[in-house]
């Protein structure tokens, strides 16, 4: 009887211990189930109600620079192609690649997340689904999506990562006219004294070190950077190197995209953006000298000096 309970005792000892060590003990492999979404692949409809897949394998086009630098008039061209649609930008997509950045570097952030089971592979998943779902609902469905939020570039290793097949395109311009335009149209850029002409060339020349570093690292398969002043110059030229960069099949409606703005499957212009009253005008190249005798006297006398 006695030993019967020794033996009762003892397993439900064991027991005890064994539960004990499980909750105690961290596991090497934490994760022992994953979720997985249900459904299959996910579809956007066209005009057609024709069901298009998309994915974060797709060829995504990603149009960014400096604000002011022709992005919105690189966007409005590929929107005027009829299987490209860009958009408006979503502005939500900068943000959250700016927020995944802190994360990423911020030391004592990093470790809480991971803490919490937030490791990279979480977060990019999450970060890239955001991004997928913003680029391919806020506008029509099309065989070639595209987005243009100006900041997005300076990202374009992470996007690399997460869109293995997006292209990137770069838009350049030159600094003084990219810096003139920011001050007399008002365009406030966080970072950016509307008072200070040479703090905002110095701000041009870090922000597109890092977007031409970026672009550079993804590489010329991925990343084509565009000259705003050869494109507006040469526009037929340039539009046939980027499709052909892009693979995409040659439209000379890229040309005359301002016969799009407002149609169905054509180009939609948001109220509020800054260059939607300039890119309703077929390409020009009034904006190329708009800036000469504009840099402020006593800036070029300590330039000379
Ligand atoms: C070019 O695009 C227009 C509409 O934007 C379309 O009607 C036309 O069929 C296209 N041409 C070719 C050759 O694909």
């Amino acid at each position: 009887m006695l030993k019967r309970n020794l033996c009762y005792t003892s397993v439900f000892c064991f027991g005890v211990f064994l539960l004990l060590y499980n909750a105690l003990t961290p596991c090497e492999n934490l994760k022992k189930a994953y979720m997985v979404p249900n459904g299959g692949p996910r579809v956007m409809y066209d005009g057609n109600r024709q069901a298009i897949p998309y994915d974060n394998n797709m060829p995504i086009i990603f149009i960014g620079g400096m604000p002011r630098s022709g992005t919105t008039l690189m966007r409005v061209m590929l929107d005027a192609h009829p299987d490209v649609r860009c958009g408006e930008e979503t502005r939500v997509i900068p943000r959250i690649l700016g927020m995944r950045t802190h994360w990423e570097h911020s030391e004592i952030e990093k470790k809480r997340l991971l803490e919490a089971g937030l490791d990279d592979e979480v977060l990019d998943s999450a970060v890239m689904n955001f991004i997928l779902e913003v680029i391919a609902k806020h506008g029509d469905a099309a065989p070639r999506l595209c987005n243009k939020d100006p900041f997005t570039l300076k990202s374009s290793v992470y996007l690399n990562k997460i869109f293995p097949n997006a292209k990137f395109l770069f838009m350049i311009r030159d600094g003084r006219a990219v810096v003139h335009s920011i001050i007399s149209r008002k365009i406030t850029i966080t970072g950016f004294d509307l008072n200070d002409y040479r703090s905002c060339l110095v701000k041009w020349n870090q922000a597109m070190e890092s977007m031409y570093a970026q672009c550079l690292h993804v590489g010329h398969e991925y990343c084509m950077p565009v000259y705003y002043e050869q494109l507006v110059l040469h526009p037929e030229v340039w539009m046939k190197r980027i499709l052909e960069f892009l693979d995409i099949p040659w439209n000379s409606s890229v040309l005359h995209h301002q016969d799009f703005v407002g149609k169905a499957g054509g180009i939609s212009l948001s109220k509020v953006e800054k260059s939607s009253d300039q890119v309703i005008k077929p390409v020009n190249v009034e904006a190329l000298t708009k800036w000469v005798g504009k840099i402020p006297k006593m800036l070029l006398e300590t330039w000379l000096k």
